[in-house]
């Protein structure tokens, strides 16, 4: 049920994708369209959205990735927080803000949660064996050791967790540990950390999970094993790049920071804190973090799961409503949705670099056109099951159904009506057939508005695509050039309908396929603007370092999630087709070349 009170405030979370290379059309399938297209449909309902990420620049990949490129890791997060936001501007991802983790205003955040949790007892000293590289002397994280399950025998289990059989794990239980960076076996050595005490929020955590029947039912049963066998979690790591341990003792270690994951969450309301002042409003980010009315959806990929409904929730827990932003003004909010994607793969293998498979989303969108893309991972993408990408399925997607269904209803109807009418017909009285198709695509703000809040994207989609189906339909079967001799007053109500009909389904279509929404928004005749384009925005810090967000300005954008209210007599413009047909063959071989090129390169 959708429901109708009026404004309501949306946090629209996404994973914050590492600036240690350039995304690849898989990491976008998880994160990226999905939460946009979820952010856009509430701000075409009228509720207030507010849609942080950034790029995630701590930790060891960043680290990793910098000592392959021969620079430093700040040098490296630099560079591709540049590449990665111009990608995410490209693919029409609508943040509030997009940010990253170097900020002065993340520190402060992320050091503001970490001594009050410390403060409160949540954050307790232990002596710990580490695991190092054996060719860098750098900490090996958790994630990158991989060796066989002490439990279940799995070869492959992380050094956090295994996968086969969901225990969490300590590197120091695999046995034949190796280094998934270059296969060295870890050196262990006795090192002092911080842990986070995640036993003290089990029965709170047990509860919350149990109580949301909304999730994803894998990342429901998943969270709730998780949670079952809690242990303290080291949250510093042996590592000289990271937000700073706001400790005494620690504060001037330069070799011990705070864990990348640890950081990265509270990103989600560091951003918005960022975005309120960018805004001039600084207590406005309250309004989603401590307002009991606020509801919080974060968008990831699988893999990303525990972090969001276990580690990040006991953060928020400790925190309450306690330190320098909770300030007693009420408790953080805990998550409503978590929205986690499958895997895509590519040829039934993970996508991989040195294999050729993978594609690049700069890459994909200097050949395709990005609207291609956000239908192809929103109808096919891997929402519920992992699933494969194929180039001939994405031609086939993109020439039978967006150009043979939606592209042709809109072409010939607007073709039709131009040529004939230079503007939106006057109508006559409306027959049976032309009320009932209006009247199906107006239930279907109902039903694609329901399926889009509850991330059902593809059925949603689904939908629409199958009221454009009753458009052609309709069409086809009033078949108004017919009538341009016998009864032109007929013919300009059928198009007059068939022009409503469009006008309506592009709204119901804006949220997945902005680009094109936009372009037969001003098609139609429309004045300003339904889809516009983001921006880049220039941030200076008290500190008077500068960093670049992207944003947009979505408040003075018009569309409305209504059907819709076209004007007789409205001026339309000389219709040009909204997609492109693709050569199957030609995309296939042409690509498939790439591919190989690409694995022995
Ligand atoms: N950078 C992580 C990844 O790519 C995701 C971080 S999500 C965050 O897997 F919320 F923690 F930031
Ligand atoms: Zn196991």
């Amino acid at each position: 049920m959708i429901r109708t009170s009026s404004r309501r405030k949306i946090l629209v979370a996404v994973a914050w994708p590492y600036a240690s290379g350039l995304r690849h059309i898989g990491h976008v399938a998880g994160f990226g369209v999905p939460s946009d297209t979820f952010a856009r449909y509430h701000r075409l309902r009228g509720n207030d959205v507010l849609m942080v990420s950034g790029t995630d620049e701590h930790g060891t990949p960043v680290m990793v990735a910098a000592d392959a490129a021969g620079e430093s890791p700040r040098e490296t997060a630099e560079r591709f927080n540049q590449l990665i936001r111009e990608d995410l501007r490209d693919l029409g991802l609508s943040y509030d803000v997009f940010t990253r983790t170097t900020t002065a205003n993340h520190y402060r955040v992320t050091q503001d949660l970490f001594r009050t949790l410390h403060r409160k007892g949540y954050i307790v000293e232990q002596e710990t064996l580490g695991a190092f590289s054996a060719s860098t002397g750098h900490t090996l994280p958790d994630r990158y050791i991989e060796g066989t399950c002490p439990i279940c025998g799995f070869e492959s289990a992380r050094g956090d967790q295994c996968d086969n059989c969901g225990n969490q794990l300590d590197p120091i239980d695999l046995i034949d540990p190796r280094s998934r960076i270059d296969g060295t076996t870890p050196v262990f050595k006795k090192t002092k950390h911080l842990f986070l005490d995640l036993p003290a929020f089990r029965n709170q955590l047990t509860e919350w999970i149990e109580a949301q029947n909304d999730w994803r039912q894998n990342v429901r049963r998943f969270s709730l094993n998780f949670v079952k066998k809690l242990k303290p979690r080291a949250i510093t790591r042996d590592l000289d790049w990271g937000v700073p341990i706001p400790l005494e003792g620690y504060e001037n270690q330069e070799d011990k920071r705070i864990y990348v994951w640890f950081d990265a969450v509270i990103g989600y309301l560091s951003a918005s804190i960022e975005w309120a002042a960018n805004q001039g409003t600084p207590d406005a980010w309250r309004e989603w973090w401590q307002s009991p009315e606020a509801e919080h959806a974060y968008f990831m990929g699988k893999d990303n799961i525990v972090f969001h409904t276990v580690i990040w929730p006991s953060t928020l827990l400790g925190y309450g409503d306690d330190g320098a932003y909770g300030a007693g003004q009420g408790n953080l909010r805990l998550p409503d949705n978590i929205v986690s994607s499958e895997f895509l793969t590519m040829e039934g293998k993970k996508f991989s670099s040195s294999r050729g498979l993978e594609i690049l989303i700069r890459d994909f969108l200097s050949r395709y056109d990005a609207d291609a893309l956000r239908y192809y991972l929103s109808i096919a993408g891997p929402e519920t099951q992992d699933t494969d990408f194929t180039w001939s399925e994405f031609v086939r997607r993109n020439n039978d159904e967006l150009v043979a269904t939606w592209g042709n209803l809109v072409n010939r109807t607007l073709q039709s009506a131009y040529k004939n009418f230079k503007a939106v017909p006057e109508p006559g009285a409306l027959a049976e057939a032309d009320t009932e198709l209006l009247a199906a695509i107006g239930h279907g703000f109902e039903t694609v508005g329901s399926l889009i809040e509850a991330a059902r994207f593809k059925n949603a989609l689904q939908e629409v695509m199958r009221l454009a189906g009753l458009g052609n339909q309709y069409v086809t079967e009033q078949a108004p050039w017919t009538l341009l001799e016998s009864d032109r007053q007929r013919m300009g109500t059928i198009l007059y309908v068939a022009l409503k009909a469009i006008d309506s389904l592009k709204v119901l279509l804006t949220p997945f396929l902005p680009f094109s929404a936009q372009r037969l928004h001003e098609l139609l005749g429309h004045e300003g603007t339904i889809a516009g384009p983001l921006e880049f925005r220039t941030i200076a810090e008290e500190d008077g370092e500068e960093h670049v967000v992207l944003t947009g300005d979505y408040e003075s954008w018009v569309g409305r999630w209504e059907p819709s209210e076209l004007p007789p007599g409205q001026a339309l413009l000389e219709p040009v087709p909204l997609f492109v047909k693709l050569d199957a063959d030609k995309v296939v071989a042409d690509e498939l070349a790439r591919m190989e090129a690409a694995a022995t390169a």
